[in-house]
């Protein structure tokens, strides 16, 4: 048995009043849409197929620019004319006659469900029948609802627009999600009309279709709604992300990490924990992030696309993207770590250093007040507060290089290309821009004068 999965996702989204296609709109930092393909290809044996239109452009470039999934079968549907009409696009590219394979039908804007949940839905489809996957909820509005008979077997799906007064007192409606032989589909499919208030093409018409022909419907009852909640609205996106955030610290804090408030953490990404790893509020992760055995991140850090080794402390209100940091280092409150930035064992990054495209070796410190960029920097070396590395001519960018031992002294101005070789000592305050040898002092200042009886201006008198 083949399984071709058809995935919706040409329709604009009015109710998001964005630009952007609906299904571009992210969950979890991943556009919704990349989480169900994400999700279908988990499954075995199947071909997808992603009907587009509105936006179909910029859903394809997202792909290719955001993530390696491998080329996907792109069908456009270049008038929205329904779910139907949708899936009707499709039908060239399955092989209609072939009386065992089935078609796994999801919508790009129901982006949490799960892939056991379509394992037990597909399994349970036969070649006979179609498989629906509903949710009973205290709010069916706005949702197509499942019509069954007395005795039980489901006889049509009702869209809320075309139900009556009787029908929206159901509460099963209908995740959108089916499974169907892919034989009966094309015939169905062409017996759809569009005589109904919105005028458009209902893929839910073939169940009362399925259910004329006395074929089998069967039905899989789910009990998270919030695991086939469509996202019509920006409400509907923040309940998800939510949701999704709450999965996400839950499955790290059954594996041990200490998460101060699960409520006021967001991980837009990929993040990995070690042993004793403690996190506390309004952390963003962001990409991938891995955090070593024993790391602590302080309040309102954002950390992105890092690597933070075992027992490294980062103290409140940093921003670290890019970084590979080593162990038992310490970096903030208040730090900027761009990327490109080595921080090895035992360095210490203090408030208000910004530092980019730079490598500190063992031991290094930059405590206070610095911006520190395209250098190389040894071990045991201690950055002044003030100290700025000019990298930048105003056209190009140069590289700095410091060997071990070296001291810079407070507000030093350090103008690339230079060298300062191991155990050099820079006086405070000066402006070096020639290369100094090991173990030289380097003074470049003025000289202080001290001026004797030297008086103050007074007020003239008018
Ligand atoms: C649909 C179902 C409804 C179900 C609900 C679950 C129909 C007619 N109704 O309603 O029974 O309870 O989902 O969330 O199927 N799309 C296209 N082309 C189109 C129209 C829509 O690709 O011409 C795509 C949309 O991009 C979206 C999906 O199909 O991803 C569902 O369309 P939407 O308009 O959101 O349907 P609902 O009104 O939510
Ligand atoms: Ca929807």
């Amino acid at each position: 048995m083949k399984l071709d999965v058809v995935i919706l996702a040409a329709g604009k989204g009015t109710r998001m009043y964005s630009s952007k296609p609906k299904v571009l709109h992210s969950i979890g930092g991943k556009a919704m849409l990349e989480h169900v393909v994400a999700t279908t290809q988990t499954l075995d044996n199947t071909q997808l197929h992603i009907v587009v239109g509105y936006g179909a452009d910029q859903i394809k470039s997202y792909f290719s620019a955001n993530t390696n999934m491998p080329e996907l079968h792109w069908v456009l549907q270049s008038e929205q004319l329904g779910t139907a009409h949708a899936v009707q696009q499709v039908l060239p590219a399955l092989d209609c006659d072939n009386e065992e394979n089935l078609v796994l039908v999801l919508y790009g804007d129901v982006p949490l469900i799960k892939s056991t949940t379509l394992r037990t839905l597909v399994d349970q489809a036969g070649v006979n029948g179609l498989s629906l996957l509903t949710v009973i909820t205290e709010k069916p509005e706005g949702l197509g609802r499942i019509v069954r008979e007395q005795s039980g077997d489901i006889s049509a799906i009702v869209e809320e627009r075309e139900a009556t007064e009787e029908q929206k007192a159901i509460k099963e409606i209908n995740s959108g999600i089916m499974v169907v032989p892919v034989a009966k589909l094309g015939r169905w499919l062409k017996k759809i009309g569009n005589d109904n208030t919105q005028g458009e093409f209902y893929l839910t018409d073939i169940v009362a279709l399925a259910a004329q022909e006395n074929c089998k419907i069967n039905s899989s009852v789910i009990t998270d709604e919030l695991e086939v909640q469509g996202v019509n609205d920006k409400t509907q996106l923040a309940i998800l992300e939510r949701h999704y955030q709450m999965t996400k610290t839950e499955e790290l804090m059954k594996a041990g990490v200490t998460i101060r408030d699960p409520a006021r953490v967001d991980i837009r990404g990929e993040l990995e924990c070690g042993n004793d790893v403690e996190v506390d509020v309004n952390v963003i992760f962001e990409g991938k992030v891995t955090l070593g055995n024993g790391v602590s991140v302080g309040a309102n850090t954002v950390i992105k696309d890092s690597v933070i080794a075992d027992h490294t402390t980062i103290l409140p209100g940093c921003n670290i993207d890019g970084a590979n940091i080593g162990e038992k280092a310490a970096v903030g409150p208040y730090a900027r770590i761009r990327p490109g930035t080595v921080l090895k064992e035992a360095v210490k990054i203090g408030n208000f250093v910004e530092i980019k495209n730079t490598t500190m070796g063992k031991g290094s410190k930059a405590s206070h007040l610095a911006y520190i960029g395209d250098a190389e920097i040894g071990e045991n070396v201690n950055i002044g507060a003030g100290t700025i590395v000019c990298n930048y001519d105003g056209v190009n960018k140069h590289k700095t290089v410091i060997g071990d031992d070296v001291f810079v002294g407070s507000n030093s101005v350090l103008i690339a290309p230079l060298k300062i070789a191991d155990g050099a000592f820079i006086a405070a305050g000066s402006a070096i821009n020639s290369d100094v040898a090991a173990g030289e002092l380097a003074v470049a200042r003025g000289k202080q004068r001290n001026i004797s009886k030297w008086k103050r201006p007074s007020k003239r008198s008018q």
